[in-house]
């Protein structure tokens, strides 16, 4: 071989390795780059996301807020009475007071929250009525026209009149979503126990408002569906509920953030099943 070839062939080989090496570095350092951008790609695409759950001061909507914080969203919850959230105030959601079947508390939160998007809207604020529960033949003569109206404002017209409230804060956002919390207590198709009248018609009528919601134009580009959380261990569900809020809210959470067009305007079950209406 000549030494004119053998040096080309030297600097050949040098050349490949060296820009081996470089290739190499390259590699090594848009690995790096990437996996940080990773790491820090989750918490950032939650970061911008405000979420609003009212009732949040305990049982499932406290556990939702706790959840959503931890992963990265801005939570707004709502209680009662603000001043007695502290497990609410602790998750480092922001705290603000609505009674969901006070016009006045309505309007002075929207008011509140002017010009601020909301992404997702979570209306878990919930009553049960008294709990005449078991099968007793005693139950429709004990119930009372102020407990009827009392399930009906909380359970129906508050998420309808929280939401009609908001909807300008819901347009602010690009794919806002309404969750209704409702229940299997109000499926016309399963269930004939003579117990909790209020409660099963009011979540009845909110399924209904969460049909009608989905085929509004008023609402359109939002995603609305209703979500039975299950039977939880609170103060509603009581000892008896077979679920730990815990793990069913984080099964709702994930079913929330994966909403998607073939949801809308449907009854969903809090592990991602579609119910029967
Ligand atoms: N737990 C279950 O097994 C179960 C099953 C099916 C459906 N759900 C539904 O899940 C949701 C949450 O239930 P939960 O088990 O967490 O019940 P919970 O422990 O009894 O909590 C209910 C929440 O709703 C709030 N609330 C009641 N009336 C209100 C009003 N007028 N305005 C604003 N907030 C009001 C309560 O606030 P205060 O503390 O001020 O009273 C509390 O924060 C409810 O919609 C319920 O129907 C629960």
């Amino acid at each position: 071989m000549s030494i004119a070839a053998n040096c080309t062939m030297m600097f050949t080989q040098r050349t490949l390795s060296t820009s081996s090496i470089l290739i190499l570095s390259l590699l090594v350092l848009l690995g790096s780059m990437s996996s940080t951008w990773a790491e820090e790609a989750e918490p950032a695409s939650h970061k911008n996301s405000r979420v609003l759950i009212t009732g949040a001061n305990r049982g499932l909507g406290l556990e939702m807020a706790k959840q959503f914080v931890a992963k990265g969203y801005q939570v707004i919850g709502t209680a009662r009475k603000p001043e007695q959230a502290v497990a609410l105030k602790q998750t480092g959601a922001t705290v603000m007071k609505l009674d969901v079947t006070s016009e006045a508390d309505i309007a002075a939160l929207a008011k509140a929250l002017e010009g601020e998007k909301i992404d997702i809207l979570i209306n878990n604020a919930g009553y049960f009525g008294p709990k005449l529960m078991t099968e007793n033949p005693e139950n429709l003569a004990k119930l009372t026209r102020q407990e009827m109206e009392l399930c009906y404002r909380v359970n129906t017209l508050g998420p309808l009149f929280v939401t009609q409230a908001l909807l300008p804060n819901l347009k602010l956002a690009e794919d806002a979503k309404v969750v209704h919390i409702s229940t299997r207590a109000s499926i016309l198709s399963k269930g004939t126990s003579g117990t909790a009248y209020g409660y099963r018609v009011s979540k009845t009528a909110l399924n209904m408002v969460t049909r009608t919601m989905s085929g509004d134009q008023a609402m359109k580009g939002i995603l609305v569906v209703a979500i039975a959380p299950g039977h939880n261990k609170t103060h509603m569900g009581t000892e008896r509920g077979k679920l730990d809020p815990q793990q069913s809210m984080a099964q709702v959470i994930d079913l929330i953030e994966n909403l998607t067009r073939k949801h809308h305007g449907g009854l969903w079950y809090y592990d991602g099943s579609r119910l029967p209406w």
